[in-house]
């Protein structure tokens, strides 16, 4: 299974573009990497493609993406794709695939429901975009070669989709986030780039994994107020820090498999190749996912 990192960091990506934060401005001197938003391509033989979510930076990254390029005058490789939420940074890049080449999507009923009642995404034509919605714990081919299936994973509703006035329960399981098991016969593997807590019932799911994709949108959960980028914390939003006796790396430390960290915020220590924060990540037998990195099972 070969898997091609597009976009490793997380809404808004680095730099943010009203951010002045230390890793935004380094991003934009040079100093550091800069990164697009959340997304991850997915291939068994290298030659037909998936995308695990579709980010606003999806046109560029494909710019960029060797094994998407076409090979004919109107083609691709890519056969599929599948979000995995409905937030902006998962879905807007499907608008950038408008140009009448057919591919499947892949999605749960509630998230597909949510894009077919904003008729914006009607401009992927209905006649050559196949919309096939998941069935829970389900496997399905995501490619001819690839076998895949969603699961819950603790979420919320999209950060748009929020009522204002209402509390929001910000680890629901259902069907408005969910993780991908892909399975090509050989090798397994999970993507899980957003998700609030690490249950028992999640660490049985990725109990068979070569290797995981893992949310690693902050360090600790209250980064964003004390950089005063943010009022909101990542319990809030949806996402169990790094960090911490309650923290993912803690959480999944008997998880013996490859790890890399994904959809990761702009105001996140690790992004600093100098950081001890980094380094703690890398000494526990993580990796990061970088902009064009390709990881191969
Ligand atoms: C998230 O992962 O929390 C969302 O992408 C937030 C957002 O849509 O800005
Ligand atoms: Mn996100
Ligand atoms: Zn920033």
């Amino acid at each position: 299974m070969r898997f091609l990192v597009l976009g490793a960091a997380a809404g808004g990506g680095l730099p943010q573009w009203n951010c002045g934060c230390p890793n935004c401005q380094d991003a934009r001197s040079g100093k550091i990497a800069p990164s697009s938003q959340s997304s991850l391509a997915v291939s068994a033989d290298g030659e037909r493609w998936a995308i695990l979510n579709t980010s606003p930076d999806l046109r560029m990254q494909m710019q960029v993406a060797r094994p998407l390029f076409p090979r004919t005058l109107r083609d691709t490789p890519l056969q599929s794709v599948l979000v995995t939420n409905g937030d902006i940074d998962h879905i807007a890049g499907l608008l950038s695939l408008r140009e009448q080449t057919p591919f499947t999507l892949f999605g749960t009923r509630e998230i597909l429901s949510l894009l077919s009642s904003n008729r914006v995404f009607d401009v992927m034509n209905p006649e050559k975009v196949t919309r096939h919605p998941l069935v829970i714990g389900e496997p399905f081919p995501l490619l001819p070669a690839l076998q895949a299936l969603v699961f819950p994973v603790p979420g919320k509703v999209p950060l748009f989709m929020e009522d204002t006035g209402s509390t929001i329960q910000t680890d629901l399981e259902g069907e408005q986030t969910v993780g991908v098991r892909l399975d090509d016969g050989k090798t397994v593997a999970y993507y899980i780039p957003g998700c609030a807590r690490v249950t028992d019932g999640l660490l049985q799911q990725i109990s068979d994994a070569d290797h995981l994709f893992f949310d690693g949108t902050l360090w600790q959960d209250d980064e964003m107020i004390r950089s005063g980028t943010g009022i909101k914390t990542g319990q809030r939003m949806g996402h169990i820090s790094i960090s911490g006796p309650e923290g993912s790396i803690e959480a999944l430390k008997e998880l013996h498999c490859g790890k890399t960290f994904i959809h990761i915020n702009n105001t996140n220590p690790v992004w600093q190749p100098d950081s001890a924060e980094r380094a703690y990540v890398l000494a526990q037998g993580w990796t990061i996912a970088a902009d064009g990195m390709e990881i191969t099972l």
